[in-house]
Parts: structure tokens; sequence; C-alpha cells
């Protein structure tokens, strides 16, 4: 059941140009008419310009663009990926937050949203550099009814809605470096995902995914060091980019290839995978404890696994290892 703010905010949207009476809004809501009032000053907090006219009614004149709660959901057309959704101004990480409320109350479909992380963190205990406004700071809380060993699928599958979503938006077709990084053809990095999971020994009991993607940030946004691995979209196509647009249409791709992966399996998220996937059929160098060797990156095995082919010409499944791209 739709909340009454979001049946509020699109009985608006769709009477653009004309304006509502608070009767008929009251009527339709099945609210008093105070409370539509009271419903117009929350929408107002959020951003929203409406325009209120004695015995004419109301009309929206702008929407925001700042996130909150409510503009997230504006719009957004999942079935059950953020039909709630918790925002912050500013954080530690949204990962903190959605581990507490999946353990409180579960919540799956339940996205955290953050407009600046302070400590944003990144695989192998690395730092998440998260400013204020310039980017996709959020975390997924998913309960999948797979096994633990199957939870890296939903990393690679996390990558595909990913990059799907910044070609469609963009025009520019990123590569997916395995496991989780999304660059492009300069080998900057723009996105990455932190899979997190709470499991017992044959049940996932949730899974926090963390998306970052680095949208509008201009290079000198980020210390030396990073700007020489990372990159946004502004910097890749001089132009801004709404962070909510963004976030909603990722929200719909991954929805909609999370569900097909729970009906058909794994094989349609590889095979997209390997569309993008970042120098399939070159030469990669693997590091393994003390040894390093190379060896032809082949593609994914079934189970989401790194596939190579070694110098022997026999091939082979790597689940972890360290990879020299
Ligand atoms: C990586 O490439 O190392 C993964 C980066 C993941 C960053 C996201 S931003 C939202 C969520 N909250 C965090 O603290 N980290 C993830």
């Amino acid at each position: 059941m739709e909340s009454t703010r979001n049946q509020l905010i699109q009985l608006l949207a769709k009477n653009n140009e004309e304006y509502i009476s608070g009767q008929v809004l009251s009527e339709k809501l099945n609210i008093s008419r105070s409370a539509v009032w009271k419903h117009m000053k929350e929408l107002e907090k959020d951003g929203y310009v409406i325009e209120a006219k004695s015995k004419r009614g109301y009309r929206f004149v702008s929407y925001p663009e700042k996130i909150s709660e409510n503009t997230v959901q504006w719009g957004l057309q999942t079935n059950w990926l953020g039909q709630k959704v918790i925002h912050r101004e500013v954080t530690s990480s949204t990962q903190i937050i959605a581990h507490k409320v999946a353990k409180e109350q579960k919540g799956h479909g339940t996205i955290v949203i953050a407009d600046e992380q302070v400590s944003g963190r990144g695989r192998m205990n690395r730092n998440w550099h998260s400013k204020k406004g310039d980017g996709m700071w959020m975390s997924m809380i998913l309960q999948p009814p797979l096994p633990p060993y199957l939870a890296p699928q939903l990393t690679l599958l996390t990558a595909v809605a990913l990059t799907e979503t910044i070609e469609k938006l963009t025009g520019l077709t990123p590569r997916i470096k395995w496991p989780n990084d999304i660059l492009f053809d300069n080998e900057k990095k723009c996105a990455g995902i932190l899979t997190e999971l709470q499991a017992e020994q044959d049940k996932i009991q949730y899974v926090i995914i963390g998306v970052g993607l680095n949208i509008n940030q201009q290079k000198n946004d980020w210390p030396e060091d990073v700007q020489k691995r990372a990159t946004s979209l502004q910097i890749e196509t001089g132009k801004q980019w709404p962070i909510r647009e963004i976030i909603q249409y990722f929200l719909s791709s991954f929805e909609s290839l999370y569900d097909e992966y729970m009906k058909q399996g794994f094989l349609a998220v590889k095979t997209k995978w390997e569309s993008y996937g970042f120098k399939i059929g070159d030469w990669i160098t693997i590091r393994q404890l003390d040894k390093t060797r190379q060896a032809v990156f082949y593609g994914l095995a079934d189970d989401g696994a790194l596939l190579i082919k070694n110098e022997a010409g026999d091939v082979e499944r790597l689940y972890s290892g360290e990879i020299d791209w």
C-alpha cells in the first residue's frame, strides 16, 4: 500500500499545470483538509515548491533535486526494492546503519542512503571517499534464499546493474573488473561494491550490498594518490548528473535483474557480466601467497568464480588471490 505522502505527490505531479483543490485531495486521499495542509508543509521542507491559491487549491511549481526518503520514492518504478528508504544527510557509513536495521527488523529491500559518509568503507578495509552530494552512497538490505557460498554472485549481479545504469544514462560503456570495480577505458574507477553478509552454515540471514558511485566529483576533490585511479561521471562526460534519477534507475535495474536471477539462476547475469568484463581474453598476473604467475582471463564459471587458462593450457577456477590487472 502506497503511503499517503506518495499518493499526494503523484496526484500533484500528474496535474502539474493545474491546481487541485484541498477538498478534492482530501476526498481522494481520505484524509482531512488540515492533514492535506500538513503534508504540504512537509513536502516544502523536502524542497518541493508548492503554490497554494485560495479557491483554486495547490500545484507543484518545482521538484527538489535533493535526496530524501520522499524524493527517492517519487517516481520510483520498483515493486519491492526501495519501498522503504532511510536517508541521512551525514553518517559514518551506510553499511553500519544497514547492518543495524537488518539485525533488528530484517527489512528485505530497505535501502540506506547518505549525502555524505565520514567513514565510508571499501573492500579490504580501505577508505571510500564519500563527500557531500557528490555521489550515490547506498546500502541495500536483502534476504536472498541462498546458501552463503552463492553470495559473491550478488556482487557480480550488482556490478551488472550498475554498469547498465551508467551505460543507459551516460552513453558510456564501462567495464567490470572482477569482482567488483567499475571502470572506464582509461582504467580509472568510478564505482565499487562492498558485499557483507550474516549467515548460518547453509543459509544467508541477510546481505548488505554497499554501492558507491562517483557522480559529480572534480579531479581535485580527491587526494593526489586517489586522483590517479579514480574518476566520476562528471569527469568522463563533462557534465553534472542528477543523483536522484541515477539512484532510481539503478534500483529498477537491480530489482529486475535480481528477480530474473531468483527465477532463472546465474546464467543471465553471467552472460551480461562477461559482455562488460575487463580484460576477458587477455593475459593477467595472479599473485597467490608468495607466487606470481601469468594466465589468460577466460570468463566466469557457473558459480561466479574467475576462470583462467594457465600457462600449461589447463582451465582453473579462482576464488581469491590478488590479480594484477
Ligand atoms: C570498493 O570498491 O572497495 C567498495 C566501495 C563501496 C562503497 C560503498 S558507499 C556506500 C556503502 N557504504 C560504505 O561505507 N561503503 C559502501
